[in-house]
């Protein structure tokens, strides 16, 4: 359904009340691809100051282009969240620039299919630092402000990979299961400054990073899914996740905007899952 579009808005099509985050400040990392990009477009289009962070220059221009070119509320800030001074610097510019941040999403993450037995240390570091570290350290930055102005909401991106194994994906399953502790007990211990910590699980979206990330070396043995052509990809959807199809980045946005919103007022410490059933399908396989 499409709805009026004003220059000063982005196009809503969201199943969300219009302006159901006018004068809120979101920052989002990772924001310039993939689930970051969806989550960074549909908080614009709800009236949040969306600010989006990533190591990749290239992609903050391009993302913030196409969203102000939609009507949205952007601007961009550099970091690599595994370097603690520059999460700092990055929480001081947004303060800054803006007054205040309502709500961070950790969507920054890395990952590789490698065999175990062979992963270099930096390559295990590398993942880890992304996923984990760099949950923690923009969680833990975000803390004064959002004491001081009273609460807000951190959500941060996990995955289902974790709840069984997963071959090839030691770093990331193991940084990921931290960020699901990480979030249960920082929700716990931050309650009382009003602010709610989150995580998301979503399951197959086809993004360009997930695809890069998670085409299997050719002698793995492990199937590549994405390898298929649109139709053969839709048929394998049909058949491996029950709701029948692939995520998109909105599903997933959809749920930060839920869980950003007063609707998610008494949520805290949750891990939702979203992801058409996929894993549950498994769980017994
Ligand atoms: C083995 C690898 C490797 C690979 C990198 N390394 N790629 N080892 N197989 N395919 C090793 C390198 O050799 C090096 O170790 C170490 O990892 C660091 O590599 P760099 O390239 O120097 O690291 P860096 O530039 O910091 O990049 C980090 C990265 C990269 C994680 C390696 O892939 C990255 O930045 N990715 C971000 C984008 C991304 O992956 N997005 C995917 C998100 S999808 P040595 O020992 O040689 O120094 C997603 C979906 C999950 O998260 C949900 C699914 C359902």
């Amino acid at each position: 359904m499409r709805f009026s579009f004003t220059p000063a808005r982005m196009p809503d099509t969201s199943v969300f009340r219009p302006g159901l985050l006018d004068g809120q400040v979101a920052l989002v990392t990772g924001g310039g691809t993939g689930i970051g990009y969806g989550i960074a477009e549909l908080l614009a289009g709800l009236g949040a100051h969306v600010v989006i962070a990533s190591r990749k220059p290239e992609h903050l221009e391009q993302a913030a282009g196409q969203l102000r070119a939609a009507g949205g509320a952007v601007s961009t800030v550099a970091v690599d969240v595994r370097d603690p001074e520059r999460v700092r610097a990055m929480v001081e510019q947004v303060t800054n620039e803006r007054g205040r941040i309502d709500l961070l999403v950790n969507n920054a993450a890395g990952n590789f299919y490698a065999p175990s037995e062979s992963l270099s240390p930096n390559a295990w570091k590398s993942v880890v630092e992304i996923d984990l570290y760099g949950t923690f350290f923009c969680s833990q930055a975000v803390v004064p402000v959002m004491k001081q102005q009273g609460g807000g909401r951190i959500v941060s991106i996990s995955m289902t990979l974790h709840y069984r194994g997963w071959p090839q994906m030691a770093h990331a399953t193991a940084a990921k299961a931290g960020v699901d502790a990480l979030t249960r007990t920082l929700a716990v211990e931050w309650a009382p400054y009003g602010i709610r910590i989150n995580a998301i699980a979503p399951g197959p979206i086809p993004t360009e990073g997930v695809r890069k990330a998670f085409t299997p070396p050719a002698d793995s043995g492990i199937p590549d899914v994405f390898a298929a052509a649109d139709e053969a990809m839709a048929r394998y959807a049909r058949k491996a996740i029950p709701l029948g199809r692939w995520g998109a980045p909105r599903d997933i946005a959809n749920m930060v905007a839920f869980l950003a919103s007063p609707a998610g007022d008494w949520i805290t410490g949750a891990i939702m899952v979203v992801d058409g059933g996929e894993w549950l399908s498994k769980a017994g396989a």
